[in-house]
């Protein structure tokens, strides 16, 4: 899927990119879409699935539990036959490369009456409890604990429908407790679940199933259960953080991208912030398109649940600052790891000082190539940009992290006018 494994992104700045980008689906819907499959034995097809490395480690996840997996890059088509009977445990050589296998859990719990599966891996970016997960299928009435790496959970007599309490909108405890809920005997609801648009896709490819479940979109979802779920077809959503990515690029590069197939009602905060920015937003046929022409102003962003502006777009956020006109400050509040690239980002001149979850920037006009390393996909993806708006050659190390989320992401920004390559050797 993934064209090679790049070990470097080289990039010579500065750069002003114009012109248009296609987007792909997005890769958190994608995976979650993919491990929901589970809950139904035979053939589901997927469309609009992004060429990414993450996709084939959640394909070879599949397989590993028994399902024939395949996937045409020309259409962009995943077809995934699961079995009767998948296996149960998911092992920790495939799910550690991945945080998204965790969820299988709640499938393979509340078909099969039993899972295992390995604690998950995935981006460096803070602690990723499993704790609301846990107690959510405890709370469906399963024995579930940690043990040797794993997640035990089992539930011989099969899930009971119960009233269930988030802490924390956490989108993949939600989707984890949803998909145990949709085949568990009476009514689940999830009171502070996760709004994200990733979660309401998965809830009504769930629909499409034959599953049921209403107030998607809403912090209260309530599922009635089911007896069993049919293979579906089903299109994934657009990415809107790839969508944000590029927003973010065309007002750093003071530049002009047309974003088709970008929703902007899956992206209002950010383009706010970019219109605060400067930035003019206005609706094509097709998607939209983000247009700058002078040197950003800086913006205080706190990144929040959806729909606050998303955790993932935030390293673009300080990237934006840190050449922005005038200081700034960033507040992190979902990942507390999440401000580990930017002492990557000093290293190309930024003026930024972290305390906590706080991140405080003076911009100034113009930062300097330099040798940094990607620590996560957002964080690599961001230090590209940075990349684009710093004088000379910046190469940002360890860019296999930005495969994992982006498709063709060298090759989109060489068509946008940047002067980009992968180095592979
Ligand atoms: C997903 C996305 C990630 C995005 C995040 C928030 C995928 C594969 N990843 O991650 O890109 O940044 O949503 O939009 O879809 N937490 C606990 N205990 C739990 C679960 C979560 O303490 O049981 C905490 C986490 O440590 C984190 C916060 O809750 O601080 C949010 O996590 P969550 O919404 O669950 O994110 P993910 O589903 O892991």
């Amino acid at each position: 899927m993934s064209s090679g494994e790049p070990l470097a992104f080289e990039i010579h700045g500065p750069a002003r990119l114009q012109g248009s980008v296609t987007l792909s689906g997005a890769k958190n819907s994608a995976l979650k879409l993919m491990a929901a499959s589970l809950l139904a034995a035979g053939k589901t097809t997927l469309h609009n699935v992004p060429g990414i490395a993450d996709v084939e480690i959640m394909s070879d996840l599949l397989r590993s539990l028994g399902c024939t997996v395949e996937y045409i890059s020309e259409s962009q088509t995943l077809t995934i036959d699961v079995p009767q009977t998948p296996g149960h445990r998911a092992e920790y050589n495939l799910v550690r490369k991945l945080r998204a296998s965790i969820n299988v859990l709640g499938p393979l719990l509340t078909r099969l009456g039993r899972a295992e599966v390995a604690l998950p891996g995935g981006d460096a970016i803070g602690s990723r409890g499993l704790d609301f997960h846990i107690k959510g299928l405890q709370d469906l009435g399963a024995e579930a604990h940690s043990e040797h790496g794993y997640v035990i959970a089992s539930a011989p007599d099969g899930l009971v429908g119960a009233d269930i309490s988030l802490n924390f909108p956490s989108v993949g405890a939600t989707e984890n407790i949803m998909t145990a809920a949709v085949l568990a005997r009476g009514v689940t609801t999830i009171d502070n679940a996760a709004r994200e648009p990733d979660v309401v896709d998965l809830g009504e490819f769930l629909n499409s199933m034959g599953a049921k479940i209403e107030g998607l979109g809403s912090s209260l979802i309530t599922i009635t259960g089911v007896t069993n779920l049919s293979p579906t077809t089903h299109a994934t959503l657009p990415d809107r953080i790839v969508a944000g990515t590029w927003a973010f690029a065309a007002v750093m590069t003071r530049g002009d991208i047309t974003i088709i197939g970008g929703r902007e009602d899956h992206l209002e905060i950010p383009l706010d912030k970019l219109v605060q920015a400067g930035a003019v937003v206005t609706t094509t046929t097709n998607g939209f398109r983000v247009k700058m022409d002078r040197r950003p102003t800086a913006v205080d962003i706190v990144t929040l649940p959806y729909p606050g502006f998303p955790t993932d777009l935030q390293p673009m956020a300080i990237c934006m600052n840190a050449i922005a006109e005038g200081h700034s400050m960033v507040t992190e509040n979902v990942f507390e790891g999440r401000f580990m690239f930017v002492n990557e980002l000093k290293r190309l001149g930024a003026n930024i000082t972290v305390d906590g979850h706080h991140a405080s920037i003076t911009g100034i006009p113009e930062l300097s190539g330099a040798p940094v390393v990607a620590t996560d996909i957002r964080a690599g993806a961001g230090l590209v940009l940075a990349g684009l708006v710093s004088e000379g050659t910046t190469i940002v190390e360890e860019g296999f992290h930005v495969d994992r989320g982006y498709t063709h992401f060298a090759e989109n920004l060489r068509t946008l006018g940047a002067e980009v390559l992968r180095i592979t050797e």
